[in-house]
Order: structure tokens, then sequence, then C-alpha cells
């Protein structure tokens, strides 16, 4: 068997932000993926194919951010110069730019490949460092890279502790996905630069009841669990028709929604039951077509695995 020693093939999960309370500190990982095929070379030659979703929007040259973060792995391990080339094919299905997390996807897998490639010389948590450091904030990277739910703090010297952990109950995530793109940077400008004490109140009881709800399995007490005072009353005028998916979705039986990450995807928890979850997804597809926003529907579940070698 002819086995490439500079070649390997990643696979890693799409991740949903904040989970409602949890700004920029909680996350999950969905069962939707992208693959990264990454080919170092010695020689100083640069080949980029993509295929899938917003394959054509993606570089194909030293500004892409899947290269960008394989480098950083080289040049941290001391490998810079013998790697100065690479092939790169990617196989994308999480949609871009829609609050999935496909950027946090495209850094980790960037950096996994890399590493894996030059004899492993880093851990999870020291790439979730370095991942931190490309996005600028952990809770979509750490999901991506621990797979389940992901609870992240950053110190003020950079160092990242994330806990990751499975709910003691299985919850479907239905994922209304509209056909516009939203830049995390614009959802990030319309947010205020400081918030009342009242709403961090409001936040920090609501972050602390889902994770202990989720941890302990208790249905009942997700009902407010998801609730958000901190990001999403600013981001509304961004998508179209949001209160209303959400209401549409409690309505058809979601224990829960929120804005995924930035937006502008929106996320419903639902029970495991196919009849809920078909017209959960059926009732947020409807309530964005009110709005005149066209969407599709993903009905997903939580990865318990996060990034790994295919
Ligand atoms: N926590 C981030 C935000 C996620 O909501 O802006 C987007 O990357």
């Amino acid at each position: 068997m002819d086995v490439d020693l500079n070649k390997v093939t990643v696979r890693v999960p799409g991740t949903s932000a904040n989970c409602g309370p949890g700004f920029d500190c909680l996350g999950l990982a969905a069962t939707i993926y992208n693959d990264l095929e990454l080919t170092l070379l010695e020689e100083k030659s640069l080949t980029i194919e993509a295929k899938g979703d917003g394959a054509e929007t993606i570089p194909t040259d030293e500004k892409n951010i899947v290269w960008k973060a394989a480098r950083m792995i080289l040049e941290r391990s001391g490998y810079a110069e013998k790697f100065q080339g690479a092939i790169l094919k990617m196989t994308n299905h999480i949609p871009m730019s829609r609050g999935l997390g496909s950027s946090a996807a495209a850094i980790v897998a960037g950096l996994f490949a890399a590493n894996e490639i030059v004899g492993k010389p880093f851990n999870r948590k020291e790439i979730l460092k370095f991942a931190t450091e490309i996005e600028g904030h952990p809770d979509n990277v750490a999901p991506a890279i621990y797979g389940g739910f992901t609870i992240s703090t950053v110190d003020n010297r950079g160092q990242v502790q994330t806990f990751s952990f499975l709910p003691k109950l299985k919850l479907k995530l239905i994922v209304a996905v509209p056909d516009f793109p939203l830049s995390t940077r614009l959802a990030r400008q319309v947010l205020p630069k400081t918030v009342m004490l009242k709403d961090a109140i409001f936040n920090v009881s609501r972050a602390s009841m889902l994770i202990a709800a989720l941890m302990q399995g208790k249905e009942k007490f997700l009902a407010t669990a998801f609730d958000d005072a901190l990001h999403q009353p600013y981001r509304t005028k961004l998508v179209p028709g949001m209160q209303e998916v959400f209401h549409a979705a409690k309505k058809a039986g979601a224990v829960g929604v929120a804005l995924s990450g930035a937006g502008p995807c929106l996320i419903a928890f639902s029970p495991v039951d196919k009849h809920i979850e078909n017209n959960i997804a059926v009732e947020m597809v409807q309530a964005f077509k009110k709005n005149e926003v066209q969407a599709d529907a993903l009905i997903l579940d939580l990865d318990t695995r996060g990034a790994f070698v295919v």
C-alpha cells in the first residue's frame, strides 16, 4: 500500500454559538460537517480546491483561512521551512456566513490537519488556544474541537479553559437557514459597549439554569433557559421575522429557541419526536416566508465527537 505521510483528511462539525444566554462562551457541535484533505508540500506551491456550500467565494491564495491556520501550526512547531506549500481539498456542507460556525470549522480543520501531519506536537487544548487567537472568541472553535456542548472561559493571558459535556436529555436541533449571509463583524457592531446590570443578571441566571437543566436532564427548567438580553434584542433587526420564527417554533413544540451564533440562522431545540421535529421545521420556514425570507430547515443531532481524522 502506498501511504502518503504528508497527507491527511479531517472532518470538523458545524457549531451553534451562544445557545441564547451564553454570549461568546457557550456553544454546541451539530451533525453537519466540512471535510479537508491536506497535503503538505516541500516546494512553495499552493493549490486550493473547494466543493459545496459557498465554494466559489473561498479565497484560493495565501489569504485562505484554512491555509493560514495550517501555517500557524507549521510556524509554531518549527516545520515552516520544511513545508512551504500545500494542496487543500475542501468539501463543505456547513452553510457559509449563516451562524453555523463555518469559519471556526475552517480554522480548526487547518490546525488539526497540519498538527496531525507533523506528528501531533500540540494537544487539543493547545489547538483550542491557537483557534481562539485566530477567531477572537472560543464559543465556536471549542465545540468544533471537542463536540457536545462547551462552556469556555478566556483569562487575561489568553489561556482558554473549556468544559465539554453531553446533556442528560436528548434534544434535536432544528435550524432554519435563511438565504442571506450575515457578517459577524456587522452583527457585533450593533451591540452596545456597556450593558445594564439587570440584563447581565438576566443572562447569568439563564445561562446557569441552562447548564444545570441540560446536565441533569430536567426539561421543565429549559422553558426560560434559552432567553437572552445581551445580544439577541439588538440583532433582531438584522434577521427579518426573528421573533415570529421563535414564536412559531415554540408553538410547534420547541423547548427553546435562539439565534445561532451571530445569525442569521435560528435554532430551535426539540424533543426527539419526528412529528414535532418536522412540524417545528415547517413552521419556522413558513414564519420566515411570511417575512419575505426564503429559508431551508435542517434537522440535526448534537455531534458528540468534535474534529477527527477520517
Ligand atoms: N459569539 C459570537 C457572536 C459568535 O455572537 O458574535 C459568532 O462568531
